[in-house]
């Protein structure tokens, strides 16, 4: 295991070289839908992680973002699968917003084993294998020990997919007047990360899909916190929703959503 996860930090910080050279020139943007951006720096990030991946563990599969890796046949015979997020905060680099990352995870037979988020802007190297604790920079890292939601600071994201259908506005409402606040930051990945060192005490969002959420998940957990889905459910990977927290204003979260919801919003 630990030399799965000495790999995967030196592939993430390689990958945030590629991020940073990226970043003094000015970005080549597409869309793969109106609002979902993807760069030129997405694609050479994902080509470095991929192929590095396929390097080590030939036997592997890999599931990243923009989809360089499929149809190697691994799918169906691999127990190991990598997923990968080459640069999650696109839309942040693409405006030159310094909050983004790479974030890579491993699972075996659908158990995450281990995950890992680079911000290369920051040099801040955020790694987990389970049972073996989470860090930040090599040190040790917990989730805060905030009690009460109206003492915490919160975190929340907006897909760019399907923006009207989400029903994450009314608990972004809410959720604010009950908090020191609800930032946005642009990056699931780094909003777990920040959930797992106690910068934020909770981070919900809806419509992540696994490569988002995979590393920030092992992340979370081996630092104490708590993950559900947003009615306190076990979550799976790629589900509708995700709720995050230090576990201490867990229960207080699923109660106010479950508020929130009965008033204005469904599950998606
Ligand atoms: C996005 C970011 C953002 C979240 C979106 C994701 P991407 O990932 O994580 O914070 O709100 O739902 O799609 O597209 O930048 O890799
Ligand atoms: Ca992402
Ligand atoms: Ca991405």
């Amino acid at each position: 295991m630990n030399n799965f996860l000495e790999v995967a930090i030196e592939i993430a910080q390689e990958a945030g070289k590629i991020l940073r050279e990226e970043m003094d020139r000015p970005p080549t943007i597409s869309h793969k839908a109106e609002f979902d951006l993807v760069t030129q720096a997405d694609r050479r990030s994902e080509a470095l992680i991929v192929s590095r991946l396929q390097k080590y563990f030939p036997d592997h599969s890999v599931a990243a973002e923009e989809g360089t890796g499929k149809d190697t046949g691994k799918d169906a015979t691999s127990e190991y699968r990598w997923h990968v997020d080459p640069l999650d905060g696109t839309t942040n680099f693409a405006h030159a917003y310094p909050c983004f990352c790479v974030s890579i995870a491993l699972a075996r037979k659908k158990e995450l084993l281990l995950g890992v988020i680079y911000n290369p802007i920051y040099n801040e190297l955020f790694a987990a294998a389970r049972g073996q604790g989470a860090t930040f920079n090599g040190k040790r890292i917990h989730c805060s020990k905030i009690d009460a939601l109206k003492n915490s600071l919160l975190c929340t994201g907006f897909p760019n997919h399907n923006r009207l259908a989400n029903p994450n506005f009314h608990l972004y409402w809410d959720f604010t007047l009950r908090s020191h606040g609800v930032r946005r930051d642009g990056s699931a990945a780094l909003d777990l990360a920040y959930v797992a060192m106690g910068r934020f005490d909770s981070f919900w969002e809806f419509g992540l899909n696994p490569w988002d959420v995979a590393a920030g998940v092992v992340i979370v957990e081996e630092a104490g916190g708590k993950i559900t889905d947003m009615h306190g459910q076990p979550y799976g990977l790629g589900g509708p929703s995700i709720l995050a927290s230090n576990a201490l204003i867990h229960d207080e979260m699923v109660r106010v959503a479950a508020e929130v919801s009965g008033h204005t919003i469904s599950q998606k």
